[in-house]
């Protein structure tokens, strides 16, 4: 029970990750509250420990509402995970629009900055914390098509070290987690449009990681535990890979 005691918020709860991550900080003891767009995505967590909320992490009020209620119901705020995210379908830049760009912007990026910015008005207080945010491997290793995405997910990394470095007097740690390809139901929507769903799952995607398979939900979780943790306690403003070689 590593977490024991401890309070995380964990933002996309009800998708592929973000089940994966909560169930696993519930067997390690934590209190989770987990936001989505629909909370019928978190009913399978059903548990004393966890809370769903149904909240779009770009509502400024309503992130706060659910930092203020988690805050109000256990007297601490230890961890934020950004699990929350959208694909870009693979496509020519000369195909995309401005408002395709925004959005992956607004949702990948500018929630971060919303969310963190919550958790770091409690974890300041309390000299203690852990942002979490999944980004991707493909912020380093880049894939054709997914201009827009992979922007966003090179924003996140940058946030998290600008934002490493800000809250260390705080004693605030802030980690990036880069996934390689995942095996949830976001994989298929990085396919370009007219592209086979199923073939491209192998031929592109699996056939990438040199450790040979696509990279499941529990492997992401256990990374999370541990940056949670007091394991972790001096590491900040770090990646941690989880992508089975697909950075090199
Ligand atoms: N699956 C992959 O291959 C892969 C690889 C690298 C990184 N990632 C990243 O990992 C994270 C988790 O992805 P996943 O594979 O579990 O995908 P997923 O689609 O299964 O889960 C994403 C969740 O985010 C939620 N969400 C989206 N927009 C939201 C909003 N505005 N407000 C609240 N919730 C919102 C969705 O409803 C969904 O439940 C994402 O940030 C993704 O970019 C995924």
């Amino acid at each position: 029970m590593r977490l024991e005691g401890k309070t995380v918020i964990v933002t996309g709860a009800g998708g592929g990750m973000g089940r994966a991550i909560v169930k696993k900080l519930l067997e390690e003891g934590a209190k989770v509250g987990g936001i989505d767009l629909k909370q019928a995505s978190m009913e399978e967590l059903d548990h004393d420990r966890f809370t769903p909320f149904e909240a779009d992490i770009l509502d400024e009020e309503a992130i706060a509402g659910v930092f203020r209620d988690m805050h109000e119901k256990n007297g601490r705020i230890d961890g934020l995970v950004n699990a929350a995210g959208i694909a870009q379908p693979a496509t020519p830049i000369t195909d995309v629009s401005v408002s395709e760009w925004h959005r992956l912007m607004d949702v990948n990026a500018t929630s971060l900055f919303i969310t963190s910015r919550e958790a770091a008005r409690y974890m300041k207080d309390a000299k203690s914390g852990s942002i979490i945010t999944i980004a991707s491997v493909s912020a380093v290793r880049p894939r054709p098509g997914l201009q827009s995405y992979i922007a966003s997910k090179g924003a996140a990394e940058s946030f998290t070290r600008a934002l490493a470095i800000e809250l260390a007097e705080d004693n605030v740690r802030v980690n990036t987690i880069h996934p390689g390809p995942a095996d949830t139901q976001m994989l298929a929507k990085f396919t370009a449009k007219d592209a086979d769903v199923s073939e491209t799952r192998e031929s592109i995607f699996a056939s990438s990681v040199p450790l040979g398979r696509l990279i499941q939900p529990e492997d992401i979780s256990g990374g999370v535990v541990y940056l949670l943790s007091d394991d972790a306690s001096m590491v900040t403003g770090t990646t941690l890979r989880i992508d089975g070689g697909r950075g090199l």
